[in-house]
């Protein structure tokens, strides 16, 4: 069967005509100067929309700014969100408003046989260009274009602006030097260990040898003074495991730093701070998922391998009268990668 024949056969025509394009309906905005009036109102109270909306948003920044508490971090984030999705939103519509209801739409047709224009042909559609922007009438209408130029200027800063202002160095260091386990309840002999996110404290009874627990300070977010606590939970988190305490290695001074086999290492990785999660219970070691340090538990967390530099830090840790376990003190170096060490 030809191809002809397959073609018939299926009731597809051998080949498409131009049907051309419908007849011209006049709008409104084109007879009417009252309509053309009112649709560049409408499209520059969209614009205004879009301005109102990135003001907005930059404003959400600053004020519930990151690292204060979750509940602002998630305002901030919702201000910057609506800002820019109402920013962009504002500007689609009227961009799609002010073409078809203000410009020109007249169809311009450049008919074309060869895959290069000739010169001629190429003056002719720089002419063509030229007289649609023309037909924009921009020129003509100042309030428009100064709505557009605000919109198209304001609406990309709720982006922007997280971007270059979380990148701007902070560099206290001294904060590396504490954690939230400093912290302790007036009366109490040290800060309860608990469960994340379930803030369960734990007791020494409840880690059995070969168990990993993920753990940060008991009541973390009710801590006075701890304003912000996002970042002393990343400082604090800590990785509690059980051992055979004749595994293990203990340095001078440390000797009271576990609890029956029980020890609590930093998960802030000492190369560039990724979490160290990956606990392998046979051979006791930590690993970083990011770039493979791995720590030694049984050597005082000792890197054994990957570009890690130091130790991970150990957290000396008790029980109280009722058997729950405690930090006795803070960590006794500073969690997280040595960059501080730099900038000394
Ligand atoms: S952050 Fe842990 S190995 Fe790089």
């Amino acid at each position: 069967m030809s191809d002809k024949e397959l073609s018939v056969s299926e009731g597809v025509p051998e080949r498409f005509e131009n049907p051309g394009l419908p007849p011209h309906r006049h709008r409104m905005s084109d007879t009417d100067p009252a309509a053309a009036t009112r649709a560049e109102r409408q499209v520059v109270g969209l614009l205004l929309v879009s301005i109102l909306a990135a003001i907005g948003g930059v404003a959400g920044y600053f004020l519930f700014p990151a690292g204060v508490s979750l509940w602002q971090l998630r305002l901030g984030n919702t201000a910057l969100g609506l800002g820019l999705g109402l920013g962009m939103l504002g500007i689609g519509l009227a961009a799609i408003h002010w073409a078809k209801a203000l410009m020109n739409d007249t169809e311009q047709v450049e008919l074309r046989h060869e895959i290069a224009s000739d010169a001629t042909g190429r003056a002719g559609a720089v002419e063509k260009l030229q007289a649609g922007i023309a037909d924009a009438n921009v020129a003509r209408r100042p309030l428009l274009k100064g709505a557009l130029a605000g919109a198209v200027a304001l609406a990309p800063l709720p982006f922007i602006l997280p971007l270059v202002g979380n990148l701007t160095p902070d560099w206290d260091i001294t904060r590396f030097g504490y954690t939230a386990w400093r912290n302790r309840p007036a009366g109490a002999t040290g800060r309860r260990l608990a469960i994340d996110p379930t803030n369960e404290p734990i007791r020494a009874s409840d880690v059995t040898i070969g168990s990993a627990f993920h753990v940060i300070p008991h009541d973390l977010g009710e801590m006075p003074g701890e304003d912000h606590f996002l970042n002393e939970k990343a400082k604090s988190v800590v990785l509690l495991v059980r051992m055979h305490p004749d595994e293990m290695r203990v340095s001078e001074g440390r000797e009271d730093w576990s609890y029956h086999g029980i020890v609590a290492y930093s998960k802030v990785c000492t190369h560039v701070g990724c979490p160290v999660a990956l606990y392998e219970q046979n051979t006791k070691h930590l690993l970083c998922p990011c770039h493979q340090s791995t720590f030694d538990l049984t050597d005082e967390a000792r890197v054994i391998f990957g570009p890690a530099k130091r130790a991970l830090p150990q957290l000396p840790i008790s029980v109280d009268e009722e058997g729950y376990l405690i930090a006795t003190s803070d960590f006794h170096e500073p969690v997280g990668p040595s960059y501080w060490e730099r900038l000394k």
